[in-house]
């Protein structure tokens, strides 16, 4: 899908990822890995600011990057009511860039769906993440239930079509190829959902 459509397929699903966030399965999944976010955190796809209610303020200082407008703005907002300090880029992931090193902590929530090639978009976390900081992602991917995967390959690319997103992620895989020293994961939801704690690669 070109870029350009699915900026707007996103700005127009804003309400959508508002309403998620009181989602309490997700809720709790999300306050169980963005309580290990410290210092400079830079939030990647940072949608409507879902995360900003699970952040310890006193701790962090946030850089939110999404390349929809109107998830910009809903995340300004979230920041807002949360009392997080944060700053907001709005840029396509594929064309940022920021210094190495730069970040102690990354975080990634429900996105790499999204990225035309998430092993890429790893490698820079790994590049941007200083090498003591730590990579916190929640992400979802292929059941290990092999009815349930089967059934996500098949309605991939409707799936992608009407959401932006895929949902045939295999993050086994992805996370082998990417070469993150994986610390914990946890799996939920006929292991749909990943709780993932790395370090970038030395
Ligand atoms: C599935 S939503 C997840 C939002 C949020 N992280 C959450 O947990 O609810 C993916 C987000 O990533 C953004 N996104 C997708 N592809 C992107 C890209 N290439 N560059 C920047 N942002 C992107 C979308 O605009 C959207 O806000």
């Amino acid at each position: 899908m070109k870029k350009e459509k699915l900026i707007k397929k996103y700005d127009k699903q804003v309400k959508v990822y508002e309403n998620n966030r009181a989602n309490q399965k997700l809720a709790g999944w999300r306050s169980k890995i963005i309580k290990n976010a410290y210092g400079k955190v830079l939030e990647v796809g940072v949608g409507a600011g879902a995360n900003f209610p699970y952040y310890d303020r006193n701790n962090v200082e946030v850089t939110g990057v999404d390349f929809s407008s109107e998830m910009i703005k809903s995340a300004k907002r979230a920041a807002s009511v949360f009392q997080v300090k944060a700053e907001f880029i709005q840029e396509d992931i594929d064309e940022l860039i920021l210094e190495h090193n730069s970040f102690d902590c990354i975080v990634s929530t429900l996105s790499l769906c999204s990225y035309p090639d998430p092993i890429v978009t790893l490698s820079k976390f790994n590049s941007w993440c200083r090498k003591d900081g730590i990579i916190l992602l929640m992400e979802h991917g292929l059941s290990s239930n092999p009815l349930l995967s089967f059934t996500q390959k098949m309605i991939d690319p409707l799936y992608a079509k009407i959401s932006g997103c895929h949902c045939n992620r295999n993050i086994d895989k992805i996370i082998e190829k990417s070469n993150l020293q994986v610390d914990h994961i946890e799996r939920y939801w006929s292991d749909i959902i990943y709780l993932i704690r790395a370090r970038p690669s030395k």
